[in-house]
């Protein structure tokens, strides 16, 4: 058999798996919950989130996948021989499956407006020319059908070259980047007029807001924003080699997701505040990101413009890489779905994913034109697609998995993954695994009964 291959370093290691979290949700959500639900307080509750749901779910994941050797089908199989788990693997592989094909959209819109601030487009319009601005390109078929196919293409470009000289590869290169970019907005927008109205905004307190769904809806934040609930993570661990160490792995990207996600919120707040845009509720998502803030960096900059057109021009290339290394994930879990359980070459692996996952990329992007329309369940393809991967089957993929881990596989592995070869103390293999198998279900159990309003 052909060996596994391995992320050859430590920081590789945590930049891949880093690479999946940061996302579109870090920037495009996060700093808006966080803006309508009490500031810092949310940012307290999130944090507990990240650590008592978030960390021991990564866990969970990284120990299937690193102990196993083997992509998320796989992995169960060899854990569990002849049972059902395999099921839990493949659901997460139809899960990414879904998700790549509407994430691929909005990652092909940032690569629009990459397009567009570069040709300097946005210089001579008004505040009312950007909503019409977004509707032109994403009801235009070709010119969405167009982006989403790049995204598809680079991604393929990266996935192809395998897991060192691939994914690890460009994860070391893309990561620093983002963090240089994001680094360098916010240093900009801190420095604005007025600016410290937005830092205050979003640093002050207000406990009052803080209330059941408020938490729900944090933890069910903080689980999308850490790839939880596919497999994502089982992948990524089965190619962790045996030195590495799940625990200090797993709070490092806990800590880089979450200061990105904070780091966002310095970027748009101090920028809104600086020309006293008020915010609706409504501006969430893709408005936000390609209605709202293209209009505020501009107004926000006036005074110089090339500094706008850089600080736009920036922003849009971190938006991008950051939906490219979590699509690099989303693919992995496919593409090693079919090269570990269907025996399929990898380059011919890869391409299949692509190609089969365009038709869902397209079908998404052309549900806000032509196929506007063509509902399913009251949704278009789009809507449908969100709804059916971030709300049933990341959480049901979850909660299956921590409750595997928690009560079904061997418990001994439980323990030497989680002490790893430097040995890590009894007491916190004892809490980790508290967390998995009690508090981690119920709290899941909670995410989905509100997003069913249930709750
Ligand atoms: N974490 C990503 C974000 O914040 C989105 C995401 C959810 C994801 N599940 C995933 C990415 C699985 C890669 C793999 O935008």
């Amino acid at each position: 058999m052909k060996k596994r291959e391995n992320f050859g370093s430590k920081i590789g290691t945590i930049l891949v798996a880093a690479g999946s979290a940061v996302g579109l949700g870090n920037i495009w959500r996060f700093p808006i919950e966080t803006g309508q639900n009490g500031g810092a307080a949310y940012i307290f509750i999130y944090i507990l989130c990240i650590i008592f749901l978030g960390y021991p779910v990564m866990m969970s994941e990284f120990i299937i996948g690193r102990h196993a050797h083997a992509s998320t089908s796989t992995a169960f199989q060899k854990l569990s021989p002849g049972t059902q788990w395999k099921w839990v693997g493949r659901l997460g592989v139809l899960t990414g499956f879904v998700i790549l094909g509407y994430y691929s959209v909005v990652s092909g819109w940032t690569l629009e407006y990459i397009y567009l601030t570069i040709s300097n487009q946005f210089a001579d319009k008004h505040t009312a020319d950007f909503a019409p601005m977004f509707n032109d390109l994403v009801s235009n078929p070709w010119l969405s059908v167009m982006w989403t196919f790049v995204a598809f293409a680079i991604t393929y470009y990266i996935i192809v070259r395998g897991v060192t000289g691939g994914i690890e590869k460009f994860s070391k290169i893309l990561m620093p980047v983002l963090f240089l970019l994001i680094t360098l907005l916010v240093v900009l927008t801190t420095n604005l007029p007025n600016a410290d109205k937005g830092v205050d905004f979003l640093l002050n307190p207000d406990f009052s807001k803080i209330n059941g769904k408020v938490v729900l809806s944090a933890l069910g934040q903080a689980f999308y924003s850490l790839s939880l609930g596919m497999g994502a993570l089982i992948t990524y661990a089965s190619y962790f080699n045996s030195t590495s160490r799940l625990r200090k792995t797993a709070i490092n990207v806990c800590i880089i997701d979450t200061l990105v996600a904070l780091m966002a919120g310095f970027i748009i707040f101090p920028a809104m505040f600086s020309i006293g845009h008020v915010l609706s509720p409504d501006e969430i998502g893709p408005s936000l990101i390609f209605i709202t803030l293209p209009d505020v960096f501009k107004q926000s900059f006036s005074a110089v413009p090339i500094l706008g057109y850089i600080f736009s021009l920036f922003f849009y290339i971190l938006l991008f890489i950051a939906a490219l290394t979590s699509m690099i994930s989303l693919h992995e879990v496919a593409t090693a779905y079919c090269v570990d359980e269907r025996h399929i070459d990898r380059k011919k692996a890869a391409l299949y994913v692509t190609l089969s996952c365009a038709i869902l990329g397209a079908l998404s992007a052309l549900s806000f034109g032509p196929l506007k329309d063509f509902t399913i369940f009251g949704r278009t393809f789009f809507d449908l697609f969100d709804f059916t991967a971030s709300n049933i089957f990341l959480p049901l993929g979850g909660l299956l998995t921590t409750i595997y881990v928690g009560w079904f596989i061997n418990q001994n592995v439980l323990h030497d993954q989680v002490r790893g070869i430097d040995r890590s103390k009894q007491m916190s293999v004892k809490i980790i695994r508290f967390l998995i198998r009690y508090f981690a279900p119920i709290a899941i159990i909670g995410i989905f009964l509100y997003q069913f309003g249930i709750i």
